[in-house]
């Protein structure tokens, strides 16, 4: 079983990911995870972000591992927890640079059915229903209102004791979203069999809970 969930950033994908293969029994898989851990790597080896073949090598030649936890997933990259790391800002803006690169996407995907190969996973991101695993048991998009994603971002940001601008959080989320939409590789969509669920409005519990009855 391979349940699909694609959609916008701060959309609450991860958390409703996470609590839905809770429900379900089964594993969870973070591809923007993956996406990010590389970025750690390239940052690192001063790869130039630019030479897609370059961060292809660098992909070939590196080990990304997402090992499940009692509250979701850690991610090792060759062997060292990068799980912080990769939610810094610098990391979070330069994924742009790997998740545009084809020759990139391409390994990305393959590491990713192979994992859906050899379990059953709640898989999410951007391509998961488009390209990732297109015979998917049930695709879900899920989708929140802009001002919506920036108001939770900021909730989850003061809850860390970070004081933060709402206007600023916005036009940063329009940039991200701008950015999925018009990538030439795996571009944010909805696949044509993909249900929506605008989660604006809602919890995580009940995000789940409409997944769920779908599901049913
Ligand atoms: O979901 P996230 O914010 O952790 O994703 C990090 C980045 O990776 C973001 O720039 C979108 C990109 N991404 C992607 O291109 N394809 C995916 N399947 C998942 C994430």
């Amino acid at each position: 079983m391979v349940i699909a969930i694609d959609g916008p950033a701060g959309a609450g994908k991860s958390t409703v990911a996470k609590l839905l293969a809770q429900k379900l029994g089964i594993s969870y898989l973070d591809t923007g995870a993956m996406y990010r851990a590389l970025t750690v790597k390239a940052i690192r080896s001063k790869v130039d972000l630019e030479n897609g073949k370059a961060l292809a090598k660098l992909a070939t030649e590196s080990q990304i591992q997402l090992r499940p936890t009692a509250t979701g997933l850690n991610i090792f990259l060759d062997g060292e927890d990068v799980s912080e790391e990769i939610r810094t800002v610098e990391v979070t803006n330069k994924t742009f640079y790997i998740a545009r690169a084809p020759e990139v996407r391409e390994i990305m995907v393959n590491l990713q059915r192979a994992i859906g190969h050899k379990q059953s996973i709640v898989a999410e991101g951007r391509d998961i229903g488009t390209v990732v695993f297109p015979n998917a048991t049930k695709k879900f998009y899920l989708d929140a209102d802009p001002a919506e994603r920036a108001r939770r971002r900021m909730k989850e940001m003061q809850e860390k004791g970070k004081i933060v601008d709402e206007q600023e959080l916005l036009r940063e989320i329009n940039e991200r979203d701008q950015k999925d939409f018009t990538r030439k590789v795996g571009p944010l969509k909805k696949a044509d069999d993909a249900i929506v669920i605008d989660s604006s409005g809602l919890n995580v519990e009940q995000s789940v809970a409409k997944i769920m009855e779908f599901l049913k």
